[in-house]
């Protein structure tokens, strides 16, 4: 059956509301998405039913915890289909996530990371500062300008000293898609590991962390509909148990021995080793519940109506004199989103106040953490683009009431 989205649409409370009389039109959802009623229910009936602590306490509150901990750990593990449940672990979000990795992963005589110019910077940023901490050398895969990748240079970056790739799944500039698949194939043959940053890709499109076979990916759940302040690092069992410590403490060791005046501790198996103190259990409660949602409805479908919507704002955005899309029009290989810069007004900032004052459009405007690509664009990052992102909850309408702002922007600045 196909999704209802006027219903689904009534799942998002926040679009009742109206702005100066305007209905709001939300297009900032690669930042951070809506809330359905279903995940913030979800997480009330922690507060409300079983408020307490899990793993540790063992009354009936606390194990109501337990259990609806693992079990949204669970959801999650069949979001991204990954083998084993303990392979996904919680984070405050994909930064924390991409951080454990570059800090805990051992490089053993390998000294290269490779990275791309279209990472944002928390895909970069841990690594590069890895590198500085350790003497390793990080390569930078160039993005072409339309955001697209050749894979020759892929083929030429990653070599037999590469000990980890860091790539963008889905630019949350672009939105193009990287050639996931190619890169894990030529990162196997030498050895090398992947990391998929999936912060925009999880949202919008079936997730398999297994098909291609990425060692590690990282999620930012306050983008797929779940709450704030939630991540999740997903990494191969054997991968993980050989990885350092990130943050220790309570909640991550078996034992901890007191011998000859030393304290010894004995760690626990992922996922615990990498969650050290209480957890926020109403935030994996809430993205299990976000999970369950968008499975609910189907990525797929989702991503077919996303592609709907933004062919009809680039189409309407292309024919707008002075504006200007960043990277590739070709819908076909994006994520629901388009960036673009307006050569009649001095910033992206114009564009963004403009759009919410006059017509209650929310789009983001900046640099979108991806200073190095607004560079090799020319594109000064305080001067910046304006980005609208597309969701499961957006409309036509939406599109056109954009669209609509857009040429009386471009009308009164020209
Ligand atoms: C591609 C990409 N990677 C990583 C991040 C960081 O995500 P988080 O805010 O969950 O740390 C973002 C956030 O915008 C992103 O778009």
């Amino acid at each position: 059956m196909l999704p209802d989205w006027n219903k689904i649409r009534d799942d998002f409370t926040v679009l009742k509301r109206t702005i100066n009389g305007k209905p709001i039109v939300y297009l900032d959802s690669a930042c951070m998405s809506l809330k359905p009623r279903q995940v913030i229910d979800a997480m009330n009936e922690y507060y409300e039913r079983f408020p307490a602590c899990g793993g540790r306490s063992i009354h009936t509150l606390g194990t109501e915890v337990s259990n609806a901990y693992s079990a949204a750990r669970e959801k999650m593990a069949r979001f991204i289909n990954a083998a084993h449940p303990e392979e996904c672990i919680w984070t405050r979000n994909a930064t924390e996530a991409i951080n454990i990795v570059a800090r805990s992963l051992r490089f053993g005589d390998r000294s290269k990371i490779v990275t791309t110019s279209l990472e944002h910077h928390s895909g970069s940023l841990p690594f590069v500062e890895r590198a500085r901490r350790d003497g390793l050398h990080v390569k930078v895969v160039k993005a072409q300008d339309d955001g697209t990748f050749d894979i020759e240079d892929w083929k030429q970056a990653i070599d037999n000293d590469t000990r980890i790739v860091s790539v963008v799944h889905s630019s949350n500039v672009t939105g193009t898609v990287a050639p996931l698949r190619d890169i894990v194939e030529i990162a196997h043959d030498h050895g090398a590991l992947v990391l998929s940053d999936d912060a925009q890709f999880a949202p919008h499109h079936p997730m398999d962390v297994q098909s291609p076979d990425v060692d590690f990916s990282v999620l930012s759940i306050h983008k797929m509909c779940g709450p704030s302040g939630m991540g999740l690092l997903y990494g191969k069992m054997d991968l993980l148990k050989d990885m350092d410590m990130f943050l220790t403490g309570g909640d991550t060791v078996a034992d901890v021995r007191f011998e000859n005046g030393e304290i010894i501790p004995e760690y626990l198996p992922p996922p615990e080793k990498f969650e050290a103190g209480l957890q926020n259990y109403a935030g994996a409660i809430g993205s299990g519940a976000a999970a369950d949602y968008l499975l609910s409805i189907g990525m797929r479908e989702i991503e077919k109506r996303e592609r709907k919507l933004l062919t009809i704002a680039v189409k309407g955005l292309e024919e707008i004199d002075h504006v200007h899309i960043l990277g590739t029009e070709n819908v076909s290989i994006k994520t629901g989103l388009v960036t673009f810069r307006v050569d009649t007004v001095s910033s992206a900032h114009d564009v963004a106040t403009f759009l919410n004052d006059e017509y209650a459009v929310m789009v983001r405007s900046g640099a979108h953490c991806v200073h190095p690509f607004h560079y090799q664009q020319g594109i000064k990052p305080s001067i910046g683009t304006a980005r609208a992102s597309f969701y499961l909850y957006n409309n036509e309408q939406d599109v056109e009431t954009f669209l609509e702002g857009m040429r009386q922007l471009v009308d009164v600045s020209s």
